[in-house]
């Protein structure tokens, strides 16, 4: 309820509380009731005899209601499940819903998450209420598992854009699965997926974005930057939340036609921080340094070694540092 009375009042104006009880199919009461818990809330709704009510502010908030009345997708997001606090991984509750059937678009969210995971087993430090994004999108493809690792390197474009759309920052990505602002990370990104036989039963991608924090522990003060820190002031979560959806979906439906990268790849490397410098490959079966020269269609990264061959490092299997600071 309090979801679509906040999305009829996005469209700016007077919305007449008549017609909202029209749309909505519900009594006047109801949508005064509405109004007043969303006015709890902190948002600021003007109520004008004859004209109606107006949305005025909305809080910094990540609740169904915020998140959903600003969706203008199709699919990513419709169902939708936010938390104000979570003691678990938004991935392994993404993973719970998943295995009870979530449909395909599912997303958990998150203000503030205890027990977040990195890649490689890292942890994923949780941060002050109302600075950080935690969101876990369900999916269901039908391609092959080994196809699923790409969706990471999507993801971080659908973030940057998102970002570029709402702060108007240009992140870099750091290969395959972070966004940098200057040499900090200001994203991660970590895809995990569960197979029935040889099949994707579903993939959880897992997005956690530093927005609002304007400090970080000391422990990750070099690594670890905001986007209110590299902008100079706060940023609506939601609405950056809605825009990286709205994003993904135009990119993952490329994919699934064509299921590999090629569509997105020199777009991809213009955003490549360190495209052209030394890299060292952290495989498993010991480090090499080279040159990086991007990414092929299928998402690998290409390095040229000293030798001058150059070798698709597969991101499944290793990581690569710049040798120069974070990036
Ligand atoms: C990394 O940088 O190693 C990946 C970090 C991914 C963090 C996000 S926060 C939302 C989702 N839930 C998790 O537990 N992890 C991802």
């Amino acid at each position: 309820m309090k979801r679509e009375i906040l999305t009829l009042l996005r469209g700016g104006g007077y919305v007449s509380g008549q017609d909202i009880c029209r749309s909505l199919g519900v009594s006047r009461t109801a949508v005064w009731k509405g109004v007043n818990s969303l006015k709890e809330e902190g948002y600021r709704i003007e109520a004008v005899p004859n004209r109606g009510y107006r949305l005025e502010f909305a809080p910094d908030v990540l609740t169904e209601a915020e998140i959903g009345s600003l969706l203008t997708g199709r699919w990513a997001g419709r169902e939708l499940e936010a938390h104000r606090h979570i003691g678990c991984s938004t991935n392994l509750r993404a993973k719970q819903l998943a295995d009870a059937g979530a449909v395909h678009g599912t997303l958990v969210a998150a203000d503030v998450q205890e027990g977040g995971k990195g890649r490689r087993g890292r942890v994923w430090e949780a941060s002050p209420e109302g600075t950080a994004i935690a969101m876990s999108l369900i999916l269901r493809p039908s391609f092959a598992p080994g196809k699923a690792p790409m969706l990471t390197l999507l993801a971080a474009l659908a973030v940057r854009d998102g970002i570029r759309q709402t702060c108007g920052l240009e992140p870099g990505i750091k290969w395959p699965n972070d966004l940098t602002l200057g040499s900090r990370k200001g994203c991660g990104i970590l895809t995990e997926m569960a197979l029935e036989a040889e099949y994707i039963q579903h993939v959880v991608v897992g997005i956690g974005i530093n927005v609002n924090q304007t400090e970080f522990p000391e422990a990750l003060r070099d690594r670890a930057v905001s986007l209110r820190m590299e902008a100079g002031r706060p940023f609506h979560r939601a609405e950056l939340l809605a825009r990286i959806l709205e994003a993904w979906e135009g990119y993952y439906e490329t994919f699934q036609q064509t299921e590999n990268l090629a569509f997105v790849q020199e777009d991809y490397n213009r955003s490549l921080a360190g495209l052209n410098g030394p890299v060292q490959v952290l495989a498993p079966d010991g480090g090499w340094e080279g040159i990086s020269l991007g990414i092929d269609a299928s998402g690998s990264l290409l390095v040229r070694r000293p030798s001058g061959q150059v070798e698709a490092v597969d991101a499944g299997e290793v990581s690569v540092r710049g040798l120069y600071g974070y990036v």
